[in-house]
């Protein structure tokens, strides 16, 4: 997964131009947008240049054009069971999965030394970051140290932790991990969910962090 790292430039998304793109999107056929007629053959690419497909994908291109997603960025925490005391790490590899019953869904590197202290606790917790998180969120993806240090947080109802400025919480428990090449693809169980503070969200976009004014 593309897991971020560094630049932190901040960036505006604007809401006002996409329900129009999308509905042209949805009302034209891709043939009558590109111009030519149905039966005609397929351009090359979708923006009618020629490139070669690809079968050898370096990280460096893979990275570059999937960071054109602009997803949110969630702090997963939990009391680490040997020590009891609070850890976490950032992913923006987030997704929900399913309603009935309510199943999220996240992906895990398997370098990553949090995530086994985060997986053997009973519970863990997915924090929604806001815009103005981005040093929690870089607090969090760095290796080692107190990855609480400074950090203001109180707890779900099974007492994982819940990071003040968050815009949501949802407490869950890992019910099944799928090996998928350097990550796991982890699905939990939803058990507590809610609202926390108000405010726009974190998004990261090629590599930098930016918000969303809706
Ligand atoms: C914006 C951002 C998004 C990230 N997304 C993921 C992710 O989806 N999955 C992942 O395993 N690591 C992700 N990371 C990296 C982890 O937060 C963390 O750096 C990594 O787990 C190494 O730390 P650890 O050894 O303490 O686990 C992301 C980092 C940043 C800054």
């Amino acid at each position: 997964m593309a897991d971020g790292a560094s630049a932190a430039a901040a960036r505006t998304y604007k809401a006002a131009d996409r329900p129009s793109s999308m509905q042209r999107r949805a009302t034209s056929s891709p043939a009558a947008e590109s111009g030519r007629s149905a039966d005609a053959p397929p351009a090359a690419t979708p923006n009618g240049s020629s490139a070669p497909s690809v079968t050898n994908i370096d990280s460096m291109r893979f990275r570059s054009i999937l960071g054109r997603f602009a997803p949110g960025v969630v702090a997963i925490t939990a009391l680490d069971p040997e020590s009891g005391v609070p850890t976490g790490l950032a992913a923006n590899a987030f997704t929900s999965v399913s309603l009935d019953p309510p199943l999220v869904g996240f992906c895990v590197a398997h370098t990553s030394s949090t995530w086994p202290k985060l997986r053997g606790a009973d519970r863990q917790c997915i924090n929604i970051l806001s815009e103005p998180q981005t040093e929690v969120c870089l607090q969090l993806a760095a290796k080692g140290g107190d990855k609480f240090a400074g950090l203001e947080w109180t707890t779900s109802p099974s007492g994982s932790p819940v990071l003040d400025g968050a815009l949501a919480w949802i407490e869950c428990s890992v019910e099944a991990e799928y090996a998928a090449g350097d990550h796991v693809i982890v699905v939990a169980r939803v058990h507590h969910l809610d609202k926390h503070h108000d405010g726009e969200p974190l998004v990261f976009y090629k590599g930098g962090y930016g918000r969303f004014d809706g």
